[in-house]
């Protein structure tokens, strides 16, 4: 069973991002999470986009998962593959129509996952669960980095993990994003998360080798408590 920890790098330093990728796959960190957003599906904008996933991705070791926050996923998708991305998130809540986002994902050779907005309820991401790679819980309004994770997605995450477990679907991967942290991530790993992002916690961090294999750790035993055969 593998935990993902995906640093979220809208919390990096953009001047030396290369640098910081390189530091954090040297901390453990097999995933590097590049939060996309138009200022139109979420009030913010980042400097990410798919531009910065074509000059990280050369140098990367880790997997490149891109957490589109914009209005229209499927007319980017072709531009991200090329960027050399390997896994799209995009929103359920978004103008594109799902299934053919994920088919035009699953088409360019990339893994496919929907993202929920604390609003939207587990069973809206039922009738495309059997054609997804992941699905991503978001535990913050998306937009911003930095906010309190809302524990009360837990009860999604575990009706997510229930409902795959339910259909054989045993290698969906669930993700949770925002303010995730040591101090919370046993939480999110009992209700049957696998794939954690994490964007201040981590990179505010005096150590970010001794904290990567602590959500690692805490996360892998909160998990298999909850999930032991
Ligand atoms: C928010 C982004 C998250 C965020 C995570 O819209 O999708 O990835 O940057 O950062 P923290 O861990 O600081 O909440
Ligand atoms: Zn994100």
């Amino acid at each position: 069973m593998m935990f993902h920890i995906s640093p979220s790098l809208l919390a990096c330093n953009y001047d030396r991002m290369d640098e910081e990728i390189a530091r954090m796959e040297a901390a453990g960190a097999d995933w590097m999470h590049f939060d996309v957003m138009d200022g139109v599906f979420v009030p913010n904008t980042t400097v990410m986009n798919e531009a910065v996933v074509a000059k990280m991705k050369p140098h990367m070791k880790s997997v490149a998962d891109v957490h589109l926050m914009i209005t229209d996923p499927l007319d980017h998708i072709a531009a991200y593959a090329k960027a050399g991305a390997d896994l799209i998130s995009f929103h359920l809540e978004s103008d594109s129509d799902p299934a053919e986002t994920i088919r035009a994902i699953h088409d360019h050779g990339m893994k496919a996952s929907i993202a929920l907005k604390p609003g939207t309820p587990a069973q809206d991401v039922y009738p495309f669960l059997d054609d997804l790679d992941m699905v991503l819980v978001m535990t913050v309004e998306p937009g911003f980095g930095g906010q309190k994770f809302m524990s009360d997605m837990m009860p999604k995450v575990r009706e997510i993990r229930t409902e795959a477990m339910h259909r054989g679907l045993k290698d969906l991967i669930l993700q949770v994003d925002g303010g995730i942290s040591t101090e919370n991530i046993s939480l999110p790993a009992a209700h049957g998360a696998d794939s954690f992002v994490s964007g201040s916690s981590l990179f505010g961090a005096e150590d970010w080798d001794a904290y990567v294999s602590s959500m690692r750790t805490i996360a892998g035993d909160s998990y298999l408590a909850a999930f032991a055969e």
